[in-house]
């Protein structure tokens, strides 16, 4: 087991996702500490992501943190079904974990939440890298929530880049821009981690390799899982590769990885039925003054995030192994 070195509570919210994993290994190796964690339907169904997420963290020894199954549903519509040609059939690139033997949490992923945030009044940081469902439904069931959450980071979006699902739609905000909608509404501090970084920052094959060559069990699965992801990503990057969305953003939220350019600026999503829908209508207009603060806006957008982003991620991964974190 890690040794923790950073007492802030985190709750993490995913879709368990292969870059969803390596989110989650790397936090172990970081030494974060983890006091729930809560699934939601987007690569995969809410129950797999979940089901994922456990046998992950048996893997790596820490089945005392606690694990929600969220929303399977989106809070309008139906579950589009998961995304397998990028994530498998089963959410981690068809990669077989051993059984799970525990079962989740009796109560949802939101109500996980709320409980945890009552818990940790002010200094809950919560770290979101699927679909906005559970965190959406967390605010209706308790409307005080962002008085209650230290910090709120969401890997999502698209501000002045292009999407990945539709011309201008990323992937967890088009997954429920319904939910995205209320949660941008409501006045949290958010770090809005979109694709105009995450895309900048890539995890190489013989990073892979070295994972997938590790003798921690967590580790050499995730290294597996990647193989699927690469496939993928050869379409977009032409190597065997991958944007790390979920670990940038978790890097970017434990403070491990500084955001080089994060202006405030006010977010909207398009939760019509046109076009834009799933759009982040981030107001970057403050592009040509140095992007001063808009009255009232609580979301930084990070823009640029440090280089050496992947060291850090494959540094502090890679400690789970040794069992100091890094
Ligand atoms: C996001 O969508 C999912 O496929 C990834 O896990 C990441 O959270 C990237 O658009
Ligand atoms: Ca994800």
């Amino acid at each position: 087991m890690s040794h923790s070195t950073d007492s802030r509570p985190f709750f993490l919210d995913c879709d368990t996702g292969i870059d969803d994993a390596l989110a989650l290994v790397y936090l172990l190796g970081a030494g974060t500490n983890l006091v729930g964690i809560g699934s939601v339907s987007g690569n995969t169904s809410a129950a797999q992501g979940a089901s994922n997420t456990q046998a992950l963290l048996a893997l790596a020894g820490r089945t005392d943190i606690p694990v929600a199954v969220g929303g399977h549903d989106p809070l309008e519509g139906s579950y589009h079904g998961g995304t397998t040609h990028v994530h498998g059939h089963n959410g981690i690139g068809d990669v077989q974990l051993p059984e799970i033997t525990g079962t989740p949490e009796a109560m949802s992923a939101a109500e996980l939440l709320v409980t945890m945030a009552r818990k940790y009044p002010g200094e809950l940081r919560v770290i979101a890298i699927g679909p906005l469902t559970n965190i959406a439904a967390a605010l209706r069931l308790e409307p005080n929530l962002p008085a209650l959450i230290a910090e709120l980071t969401i890997m999502g979006g698209a501000a002045i880049a292009p999407g990945n699902i539709t011309a201008v739609a990323e992937a967890n905000i088009h997954g429920d821009p319904l939910a995205a909608a209320e949660v941008f509404a409501a006045n949290w501090e958010i770090v809005l981690v979109p694709l105009d970084v995450t895309m900048h920052h890539v995890l190489e094959e013989d990073d892979r390799l070295r994972l997938l060559a590790s003798e921690h069990p967590a580790l050499s699965a995730v290294g597996d899982m990647l193989g699927y992801y690469f496939d993928f990503y050869i379409g977009v990057f032409g190597r065997p590769c991958s944007a790390m969305h979920d670990p940038l953003a978790a890097a970017i939220a434990i403070g491990r990885v500084e955001a080089l350019s994060a202006p405030y600026a006010r977010v909207i999503v398009d939760a019509t039925d046109g076009p834009g829908r799933g759009q982040t209508i981030c107001d970057m207009r403050g592009l040509y003054k140095g992007y001063p603060k808009p009255a009232g806006a609580t979301c930084r957008v990070v823009l640029i995030a440090q280089e050496c982003a992947m060291d850090e991620i494959m540094h502090s991964t890679l400690a789970l192994a040794t069992n100091i974190s890094a």
